[in-house]
């Protein structure tokens, strides 16, 4: 793990292997540790960067909401410091929503895009009422009513009942959340900007995939990325739920593979 001050907070992040640098942001409420079996097989031959973001895992927290494009800019700040002009960005779920909010700031430093098990449009009005509660519950509970309630919207039924080991894995990212980190990012979700009319201008190589269970992100949500964003590849991923990557790692890390080495990344 490697630590770098940007602004008014510390960020941890874990930089493996020599080659192509591929950044990769986790979800929420999760942390870097989401990408390790994906770091494992990439950085053979990749460079692979992937932080943990302001308010996760072993990040500092900060105050108010941790906005969307606030994380965004630290990911841009963060390969500064590693000297990465341009990189493949890839985000899952609130990875996602910080993947098209740099693409929309820093399109440039974009060389390919990874969308998984995400959106581009913004919360409702109610969305934005259960953040607001959820961030509360986090504040005054602790995080492990959120993990609880989340687990069974997170992964299949058939991952809930029968791999322990994915369910204490996904658990335990959760529960060592720090609620106020989590509090801040639910807000910043919230503001989340409407990323809908991006699309039509991304013009970097795009990697959709989803989960076909993705109960948070459902596949339709990857069909209309799909659609607006011209010559992207959308994989629909057979018997995984919101946590794609976890649930079916061979076949996510195959079709990653694949995708980078056309995509000349
Ligand atoms: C995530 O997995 O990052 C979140 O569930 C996304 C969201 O709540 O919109």
């Amino acid at each position: 793990m490697s630590l770098v001050r940007i602004d008014d907070i510390q960020v941890a992040y874990t930089d493996a292997g020599v080659g192509r640098p591929v950044v990769l942001i986790h979800g929420y409420p999760f942390n870097r540790s989401l990408w390790n079996e994906q770091v494992a097989v990439l950085s053979s031959s990749y460079r692979v960067i992937t932080p943990d973001l302001r308010g996760f895992g072993e990040t500092d927290s900060s105050q108010g909401p941790a906005t969307m494009s606030r994380m965004a800019d630290d990911v841009a700040r963060l390969m500064d410091h590693l000297g990465i002009a341009q990189a493949v960005i890839g985000g899952l779920s609130m990875g996602g929503y910080v993947a098209l909010a740099f693409y929309k700031q820093f399109p440039s430093r974009v060389r390919a895009l990874v969308l998984a098990d995400t959106r581009a449009s913004a919360d409702t009005e109610e969305a934005k009422q259960t953040r607001a509660q959820q961030a509360q519950k986090a504040l005054s509970e602790g995080m492990a009513g959120i993990a609880d309630a989340m687990l069974p919207k997170l992964l299949t039924p058939e991952t809930v009942s029968k791999r322990p080991e994915v369910v204490k894995r996904v658990r335990d990212m959760m529960l060592k959340t720090k609620p106020e980190g989590a509090a801040a990012a639910l807000l910043g979700m919230a503001e989340r900007e409407d990323q809908t009319s991006l699309l039509p201008a991304i013009t970097s190589p795009t990697l959709i995939l989803v989960g076909a269970e993705d109960a948070i992100t459902p596949v339709g949500d990857s069909e209309k990325m799909h659609n607006a964003i011209a010559g992207s590849r959308l994989v629909v991923i057979e018997n995984a739920g919101h946590v794609s990557n976890l649930e079916r790692t061979d076949e996510f890390n195959q079709n990653l593979v694949d995708f980078l080495r056309n995509a000349g990344a």
